[in-house]
């Protein structure tokens, strides 16, 4: 069998060539059967089999295409994978009119538009460390939940897809403007559990698809409309409450005794705790915890007499850090308190400010969505109400939101010095907003915060003792490094 990465001649039935590791068989874009390359039609439900592009070699092995950080975490958790049943999110994407389009295109320019789309979802699907399984002619599959363990796979999963989405439509119109080519992707996903095979020391994984789960996103795909996302029913159900979904319905699925709900994803709803998501279905009657809702209280009278405090909450996942705290803030809820939350997620580490910007957009009422104009208006509002000495402050503050600062001082400044103005604008807000009405301010799982927000918080904290604010944390225990860990803590 002839590789179509480096022509190496492999005996019949290999699955990877032995001379260059690119995987041999393909699989069919309509049932995601493997297929040996000789196959014009799959020999399973006989769709016609694209001739794949020859991937240029940035493709031919995930050892050439994944980044080295999360090269490391794969070969380091391998031996504790192989063999295990694994959870996983799998996401297929599809060019929507590949073929009418490399018709019209010769070979070489459909490889150089094809290999830049692929960079762009490599560069998606490694944010949230999944793996590009196999390239595809026209698109990729990629798996989350391994090689990489993560217990919210299926989230990440649907945020590389919007990510991919968004990088997508740019080029797509940008493929438009320059040689007139429509470009669209869809894509379709689908959660079930695989059984984990070997992973070479290239990091290619083999693995068994157990039931549908292959399958089913494969299916996905294909109902997609061109740029629609859609996810089958176990991703939704794994999702509920963190996305926009639209129900399409019922679908019959060939192969499938029964027909399986499908969901459009329309957008993220920003970030989100698994209490916040929780509490919109019911939560269980709060019993216990009165020691420690008095220790809170406790400490919020001393911070009301301007004496601020910070509390680190750690305790096991769902043990009821963040119930403790909803607890704690119903009951202030007659007090005067301005309640500022910022939550960090297990794929923000590398997103520098990711719980302050989202503190900030809760603070300022700002909505997924709002334009720039919006945005501008609403942190001026809400600075505004803090008194004219936070001015200063807001171009800062804008700039970190993302929109333009207003001021171009801003943009004349290097990193470092930009980095200092924000952090003083950070403080004055928090010392400030203290002084108007006491604040308390929680920055939710801890264990996920990226360096620069905690060096934020450590600037922070040295200016509390004084300020009419209570800081509190909360993480789970097992973390390397948690900032202001050597402050007093109490146990959750
Ligand atoms: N004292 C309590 N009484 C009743 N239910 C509780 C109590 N504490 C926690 N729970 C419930 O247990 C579940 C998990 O709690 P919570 O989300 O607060 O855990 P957590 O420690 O914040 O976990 P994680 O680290 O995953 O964020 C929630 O449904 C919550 O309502
Ligand atoms: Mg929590």
């Amino acid at each position: 069998m002839r590789c179509p990465q480096c022509g190496h001649d492999n005996p019949a039935q290999v699955r990877f060539c032995g001379e260059c590791g690119t995987r041999i068989e393909g699989l069919c874009p309509n049932c995601g059967t493997s297929n040996p390359p000789i196959n014009k039609f799959c020999h399973q439900c006989g769709q016609a089999l694209a001739p794949a592009p020859t991937p240029a070699v940035r493709f031919a092995s995930p050892q050439s295409y994944t980044p080295p950080h999360l090269a490391e975490k794969i070969l380091t958790s391998r031996t504790a994978l192989e063999g295990e049943r694994k959870q996983v999110t799998v996401l297929f994407t599809d060019v929507s009119g590949f073929t009418s389009i490399s018709e019209r295109l010769d070979p070489e320019e459909v490889h150089q538009f094809m290999n830049r789309a692929f960079e762009l979802i490599l560069g998606e699907v490694h944010r949230y460390e999944g793996t590009i399984n196999q390239f595809l002619g026209d698109g990729v599959m990629a798996l989350f939940g391994a090689p990489i363990a993560h217990e919210d796979h299926a989230q990440r999963a649907v945020h590389a897809a919007l990510g991919m989405q968004r990088v997508l439509h740019g080029y797509g119109a940008e493929l438009q403007r320059t040689q007139g080519i429509t470009f669209r992707v869809r894509m379709g996903l689908n959660t079930g559990l695989v059984v984990v095979g070997s992973i070479g020391d290239n990091l290619r994984m083999d693995y068994t698809a157990v039931g549908d789960t292959t399958n089913l996103a494969s299916r996905m795909v294909n109902l997609a409309e061109s740029g629609q996302i859609l996810i089958a029913e176990d991703t939704h159900r794994a999702v509920r409450g963190y996305f926009v979904t639209r129900p399409l319905g019922a679908q019959v699925i060939k192969g499938k005794a029964e027909p399986v709900n499908a969901y459009e994803v329309v957008r993220a709803r920003g970030l989100r705790t698994r209490l916040e998501v929780g509490a919109e279905r019911g939560l269980t009657p709060f019993v216990g915890r009165e020691h420690e809702l008095t220790l809170l209280q406790e400490r919020w009278a001393s911070t009301q007499a301007g004496r601020g405090q910070v509390i680190l909450l750690m305790g096991e996942a769902g043990i009821g850090k963040s119930r403790l705290l909803l607890e704690f803030q119903r009951r202030l809820a007659d007090a005067p308190v301005t309640w500022l939350t910022g939550r960090c997620i297990s794929y923000g580490k590398e997103m520098a400010y990711l719980p302050l910007i989202d503190l900030l957009k809760h603070n300022c009422q700002i909505e997924e969505g709002d334009d720039d104009a919006t945005v501008s208006a609403k942190i001026e509002r809400g600075m505004g109400a803090l008194g004219e000495e936070l001015q200063p402050a807001i171009p800062h503050i804008k700039y970190l939101l993302s929109v333009p600062p207003g001021d171009d001082a801003v943009l004349r400044l290097d990193a470092q010095q930009r980095r200092l103005k924000l952090f003083a604008a950070l403080q004055a807000m928090m010392l400030q907003g203290g002084q108007r009405r006491p604040l308390v301010l929680v920055v939710e799982d801890l264990h996920w915060i990226d360096k620069t927000s905690e060096d934020v918080l450590l600037h922070l904290a040295d200016s509390i003792p004084t300020a009419r604010v209570l800081l509190l944390v909360t993480y789970r225990p097992g973390a390397t490094s948690i900032p202001l860990r050597s402050a007093p803590t109490r146990r959750a």
